[in-house]
């Protein structure tokens, strides 16, 4: 049951909700799976990865609306059965909303802060879309209702606001000027508190004009964002309603401030700890929520008693501005939002951890009373006092001129401080009706425009900003770009966009772009250099990713559904001009594999980011070049099986061609630095007209987000194959290291020689035919890396050198071949040898099944070489490394099942090993030429040279087939593919591997019947001699 209204009056502790929002299209697309569960405030969520793993959170509020739902003919979405459990918009309302609305009529500050991940439905929840109202509008809907309904007992004055902090910024969306550098300033004064010096806030008489103005404000918060080139999911926007009741008949007044904040997305970008970034997090990007987060926890431990010194409320704008929200004078709600898929795992359970600590927090409402209120009271007792103190001197006769004139003067001064007190309310309205007014003839005037021309409208990242922004196309010719100096020129602002970039001609019924020499535009994914006709909902990107949505003239725009042309549809679009492409339209496929689809969304998210940090580059004079790249995970797995990929940022430096590869955490991490970075140099050049050598002298080199020391770059890797070893057979292989792309980086001779204990190489005799054999005994053997051929690294530039890096079964560090410079095929001839004491079935199966991952790094002028740290390494004196170390004795299962099988196996052998000698006997012939071959080694047990030619033709074959399924791993599709290309692509490499693999169990059930075939050919032998 969900608590009523009135027991939210009654403690101050923070209300928490949580909701849960439908999949979206990502989601569905990826096929997944809703991790979460509710009843009746209690929530639950559940691993993926381990579906026992449930956790249970209890909430005030708990909001199920992730289905159940169907959506009326305005758009509105309702639960499908009456009193099903979907919850809406008006349910959410009714709980939190009503409960602000009462408490601030009340008397009480109220706030409602909204936190989640980017896209979990913060905005749905507070500011709503479309016909689904969120909180904000219905709360100002309500509220004027209310102030009608009451207005015989109190006269109401309301005062809006809205603003954005973005980087620890603070900006004003509601202002009518320029926009201050540097954002407003946060004060503090001891009465009043945190507040922004010289924010606007408009008095406001009815719902519409709170609707007009967010509206404003919301253009204001577009624009800004494309502007300053920023991601609106990482700035906070606070709404802030000033409520004062005037009660004339009691002459009491309440005055109550209601905080609405939509937070930025809660989500980090992890980075693993071999990864770790030099540079931190972009630190004021994340600075706000960080210390929101600290605050909260420092509050939750207050509240369970623990000592708690400092409340970190000081060290970010959005803690100062919301103090007394979170541990003072306020009743605050928070609603966390939730997406169900069970790839947000993470960050939904961050989320609920985060709200179970905010509903702890413990707050001291109290009911305000107005501080000019108090000031026109005491100043009305100071003139009554004033006017006597006048009227005893009149009586004494007393003619102290000074002081009478000294009193006068002050009753006036007093008179008029009232005066303007009462009348500030009446000025301010008046002037913010003035505006409004004007906007509202804006607001008509575009609706009326957009029923004339065509024209281009902003889509967004974020949903919520999508739409607000229409530029028209009138007839004529029209200058689009920064420029705004002629009466016919658009002015668009933002990333790479050129004084003068492109012209739009509106003529004959017919709209044309043509972009200006070096400026980018893309129509439909294609870049375009030439005059280009537009079509209705043709998608259009201008400089590095301004997107927009052209809309036709009006008679071609009937019944469209314009919605599915989001963010993600245009990234999409130009991925696929780059022949990148989902395969999920392909015919006779219903889903794609999950795992590529992420690495496609990563990709589409990662590609304007790219695109971005491009420009910056260059307006910064970086000299770097970003460019995304797919890596197969496969290259570094040991078994070679893992078909994931991953996306990778290859940084290039344009002079000396230095290398780097960043992961997508590290990059997205760096891309916020850059933009801080750029933001100070458009400050810079903007305000003070400073040159660019100034804002870079404010970043030392350190600092740099587009420079790293140089350091050795992983440029592909081969697999060499172990299984002969377990044989005791040795492998001579030519390896083709591929990059992480598929290219060949290098050709490396490499051989796997099994030894004696002092390294002198085994001969066939040696050679095993039962690999169970080596179980419990030492085994020896070299990896010798020869050569390497054709280094595409060299080749491309001479000054760079390569190492050769391997870590085989449980070494605990890799080993690395001495560096060589400057040559393109240089000799290796690098020796190590390898033992294990005592082989262990581990090291046995390991050796039957993986390959040693062969890494070739590249080293770059300036960079330190890789060295083998063997401080953790077990070695003998005579430098051999042992490997194959004893573990504890496992218990489990799987080795329980090797235990007994590998029993099965010893007993298969002792009888092959009696059969054998009873054969031996038989053959005296034999016998003789092997006592003669072995004389001098006795003690090691003899091997059927039948057995050995059988198994050694057997695994060159083997080599040969793996060779061929190396070259089928390369096997790529074209550039040019298109979806079903791809598709066709990856259902034929599919099919190819199979085979392959089908091609190796032959060989190996082939190999099995000729050594049957052998043991019973001696076996009908031995009978004949018996
Ligand atoms: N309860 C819901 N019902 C239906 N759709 C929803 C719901 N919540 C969110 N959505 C949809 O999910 C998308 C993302 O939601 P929203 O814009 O509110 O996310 P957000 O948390 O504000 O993200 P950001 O941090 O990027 O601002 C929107 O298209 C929105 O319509
Ligand atoms: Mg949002």
């Amino acid at each position: 049951m969900r608590p009523k209204h009135s027991d939210m009056m009654q403690k101050d502790c923070v209300r928490v909700a949580v909701r849960v929002r439908p999949f979206n299209k990502r989601e569905r697309d990826a096929g997944s799976r809703c991790i979460i569960s509710m009843v009746p405030s209690s929530i639950t969520i559940q691993d993926p990865r381990d579906p026992q793993n449930r956790r249970s959170f209890c909430f005030d509020y708990t909001y199920w609306s992730h289905s159940g739902f169907i959506q009326d003919t305005t758009g509105k979405y309702l639960s499908e059965d009456t009193g099903g459990r979907y919850a809406d918009q008006d349910t959410v309302f009714q709980d939190l909303g009503e409960g602000i609305l009462e408490n601030s009529l009340q008397g009480y500050n109220a706030t409602l802060l909204a936190y989640g991940q980017t896209g979990s439905g913060k905005s749905y929840s507070m500011m709503g879309y479309g016909a689904n109202k969120g909180l904000v509008p219905k709360l100002c809907e309500r509220l004027f209702e209310s102030i009608k309904e009451n207005q015989d007992s109190r006269r109401c004055q309301v005062f809006f606001s809205m603003l954005e902090i973005y980087n620890e910024q603070v900006i004003d969306l509601l202002s009518r000027g320029s926009r201050a550098a540097g954002g407003l300033r946060v004060r503090e004064e001891q009465h009043r508190g945190f507040y922004v010096e010289g924010l606007r806030t408009v008095p406001c008489e009815t719902a519409q004009q709170v609707e007009q103005l967010t509206e404003q404000g919301m253009r204001t918060r577009t624009t800004a964002a494309t502007h300053m080139n920023a991601n609106s999911s990482r700035s906070h926007m606070l709404i802030s309603l000033q409520l004062k009741q005037i009660f004339s008949k009691e002459s009491t007044t309440k005055q109550s401030n209601i905080n609405l904040v939509d937070l930025a997305g809660s989500e980090r970008q992890k980075l693993s700890g071999s990864e770790a970034d030099r540079l931190k997090e972009g630190t004021a990007i994340n600075l706000s929520l960080t210390t929101l987060g600290n605050v909260i926890s420092a509050l939750a431990d207050v509240a369970v008693g623990k000592k708690v010194v400092h409340i970190p409320y000081r060290e970010s704008v959005l803690t100062k501005l919301l103090q007394s929200a979170l541990g003072g004078n306020s009743r605050t709600v928070m609603i966390a939002t939730l997406s169900p898929a069970d790839i947000c795992y993470e960050e939904s359970l961050s989320t609920l951890r985060y709200a179970e600590r905010a509903k702890r927090i413990q707050n001291r409402a109290v009911v305000n009373e107005s501080p000019t209120e108090r000031l026109v009271k005491e100043l009305k007792a100071e003139n009554v006092r004033l006017l006597q103190r006048l009227s005893r001197l009149g009586q004494e006769g007393r003619r102290a001129s000074d002081e009478t004139k000294e009193l006068r003067q002050l009753l006036t001064h007093n008179e008029l401080q009232i005066k303007a007190i009462q009348t500030l309310w009446e000025q301010h309205l008046q002037e913010a009706l003035k505006d409004l007014e004007e906007q509202y003839a804006n607001i008509t005037k575009e609706r009326r425009m957009m029923q004339m021309h065509p024209y281009i409208l902003n889509i967004n990242e974020d949903a919520q900003l999508s739409g607000v922004v229409k530029l028209f196309i009138q007839e004529g010719e029209w200058d689009v770009g920064l420029s705004d100096s002629s009466p016919k020129s658009i002015s668009i602002k933002g990333l790479g966009i050129q004084e003068h970039h492109a012209v739009f001609r509106n003529e004959q019924r017919c709209v044309t772009l043509t972009p200006m020499a070096r400026s980018k535009v893309i129509v439909n994914g294609n870049t375009v250099c030439q005059t280009t006709v537009l079509q209705h909902l043709d998608r259009l990107i201008l400089g590095s990713n301004c997107t927009y949505l052209f809309i036709g003239f009006p008679s071609e725009r009937t019944g469209d559904d314009w919605n599915c042309y989001d963010y993600d549809y245009f990234q999409a679009e130009v991925a696929a001009a780059e022949g990148i492409r989902l395969a999920e339209s392909s015919p006779g496929s219903n889903q794609t594999d999950p795992s590529l689809l992420a690495v496609f969304y990563d990709y589409i998210k990662l590609m304007p980011m790219v695109t971005e940090a491009n420009q910056m580059s260059q307006e910064l004079h970086k000299g770097v070049e970003f460019k995304l790249e797919i890596k197969n995970l496969a290259l570094s797995d040991s078994k070679g099986h893992d078909l994931k990929k991953d996306i990778v940022v290859r940084v290039t430096t344009l002079g000396n061609k230095q290398v780097w590869l960043w992961s997508k955490a590290k990059f997205i991490n760096r891309k916020f630095l850059m933009e801080e970075m750029y933001q100070q140099h458009q400050a810079a050049q903007t305000e003070e007209n400073k040159s660019e050598s100034l804002c870079a002298a404010t970043f030392t080199r350190d600092q740099d987000p587009f420079w790293d020391p140089v350091e050795p770059l992983l440029l592909g890797t081969a697999h060499l194959w172990l299984q002969t070893l377990a044989f005791r057979i040795p492998l001579e292989e030519q390896l083709e290291v591929l990059g992480s792309e598929g290219t060949e980086e290098a050709i490396l001779q490499a051989q796997l020689v099994p030894c004696s204990s002092t390294g002198f190489p085994l001969s066939e005799d040696d050679i095993l035919i039962d690999p169970s054999e080596l179980l419990g005994r030492r085994l020896d053997f070299q990896l010798v890396l020869e050569q390497c051929c054709g280094l595409r690294w060299i080749r491309e530039v001479h000054n760079r050198g390569v190492q050769v890096g391997f870590k085989l079964f449980d070494c605990p560090q890799p080993l690395y071949t001495p560096a060589s410079w400057h040559n393109i095929n240089p000799l290796l001839d690098h020796r190590t040898h390898f033992a294990s004491l005592q082989t262990s079935q581990t090291l046995l199966d390991y050796l039957q099944s993986s390959a040693v991952v062969l890494e070739l790094w590249g080293l770059q002028d300036g960079c330190t070489e890789l060295t083998s740290c063997l401080d953790e390494m077990r070695m003998t004196p005579d430098s051999v490394f042992i490997i194959d170390k004893p573990g504890p004795t496992d218990q489990t299962s799987l080795d329980c099942e090797l235990s007994s099988s590998f029993r099965v196996l010893q007993r298969d052998l002792e009888e092959m090993k009696s059969l054998n000698s009873l054969l031996k006997k038989e053959n005296q012939n034999l016998r003789e030429q092997f006592a003669a071959r072995n004389s001098g080694r006795s003690g090691r047990p003899s091997c059927d040279a039948e057995f050995a030619r059988a198994l050694k033709v057997f695994y060159h074959s083997m080599t040969s087939v793996r060779g061929q399924l190396q070259r089928l791993r390369r096997h790529r599709p074209s550039e040019e593919s298109d979806m079903v290309g791809l598709r066709f692509f990856v259902d034929e490499h599919g099919r190819l591997l199979r085979d392959f693999s089908e091609q190796l169990e032959d060989c190996v059930s082939k190999l099995k019947q000729d050594v049957a075939a052998i043991v019973r050919r001696k076996r009908e032998k031995s009978e004949l001699y018996m």
